[in-house]
């Protein structure tokens, strides 16, 4: 398995196991089963609502003997409601309880938007928090204070745009080590990639196959990354499966990937995308596919509800 390498040498497998919308009762198997096929890279979330059976995935494994401790790499992230200084390191330490770990080696600021304390989606303006009342700056601090006692090995961001980064980046102290955000062909974000790659962040791609299970009805014209008839010609070129090619297509770029799938098949099948290897003619198909689309479009943490604008998240 391929590596990217923090600035302090520490290694990250390319490939992870994503859990958003895994339910309890099944990710626990998910987490055994991935580890089993030889995934060492977990990414998972307080809002997933589904570390506690994460952690007992981790923990079978373990008592089983399929790995030890320090071969796994496990994200978590910080949720949206628990921002204040003060907050951020009971969130950690539950999400550490949940998956009975007494490390992360990765935490991270899951959206630069806040919202009260207690609140799981905010949906009123009064739910909100804005920078003004909790910075960025202020939340960061305590996440380097979570790297300093040990409770995480690296931090980072999510669903951070350039002028976000550049915000964190001016400040003293360490800087981000990781920038998690939707990476998949419809939206190859050049961009952001390239600034990420001129400061030193490395990046995880999130939603590579274009999250099918996570369609609300306002969503269900979105085009079709799976059936996407050039991604299916590269696949079929390579006697390889469509969501083979999109992970492959991260892989390529260098970037972390965390596929999602509580299947086993489909588990194994992500996994063996480390052996399909994308030449020139695909990378050149794949960036001139024609079809621009973000999937995790922000839409629910922006609007009139809220003192969040799209532009906090995304670069025009
Ligand atoms: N930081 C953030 O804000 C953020 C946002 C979104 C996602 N994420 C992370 O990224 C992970 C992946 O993103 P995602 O869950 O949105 O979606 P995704 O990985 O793009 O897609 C997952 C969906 O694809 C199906 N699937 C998995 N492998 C497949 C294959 N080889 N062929 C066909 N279908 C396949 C899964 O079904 P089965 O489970 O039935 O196989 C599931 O329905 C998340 O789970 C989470 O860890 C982070």
């Amino acid at each position: 398995m391929k590596n990217l390498e923090f600035r302090n040498g520490d290694k990250l497998p390319i490939l992870g196991l994503g859990t958003w919308k895994s339910k309890p009762g099944e990710v626990r198997q998910a987490v055994y089963w991935a580890i089993e096929a030889g995934y060492r890279h977990l990414d998972c979330a307080a809002v997933y609502q589904n570390e506690r059976e994460v952690g007992q995935g981790i923990a079978d494994a373990l008592a089983d003997g399929l790995v030890k401790r320090n071969d796994l790499f496990v994200t978590s992230k910080l949720w949206n409601n628990s921002h204040r200084h003060e907050d951020v390191k009971p969130a950690l330490e539950k999400s550490l309880n949940d998956l009975r770990l007494d490390y992360l080696d990765l935490y991270l600021i899951h959206w630069p938007v806040a919202f009260k304390p207690g609140i799981g989606l905010a949906t009123h303006r009064e739910e909100f928090y804005t920078y003004q009342d909790v910075p960025l700056s202020q939340t960061w601090t305590a996440m380097q204070e979570q790297k300093a006692s040990g409770a995480a090995k690296h931090i980072g961001v999510s669903n951070f745009n350039q002028s976000k980064l550049k915000e964190l980046l001016a400040l003293p102290g360490e800087k981000p080590e990781m920038n998690q955000v939707e990476l998949q062909p419809f939206l190859p974000q050049e961009g952001l990639v390239n600034f990420c790659r001129e400061n030193g962040i490395l990046l995880t791609a999130f939603s590579p196959l274009g999250s099918p299970d996570s369609r609300a009805e306002r969503h269900k014209n979105d085009p079709k990354l799976l059936d996407n008839p050039i991604v299916l010609d590269i696949a079929k070129k390579h006697g390889a499966t469509a969501g083979q090619v999109l992970i492959a297509w991260s892989i390529s770029r260098e970037i972390a990937v965390v596929p999602k799938s509580v299947d086993q098949s489909r588990i194994i099948e992500n996994f063996k995308s480390t052996e399909v290897s994308l030449d020139d003619q695909d990378l050149e198909a794949l960036v001139s596919i024609g079809i621009s689309h973000r999937f995790a479009d922000g839409s629910i943490f922006t609007g009139p509800q809220s003192p969040y604008k799209l532009s906090d998240l995304w670069d025009a």
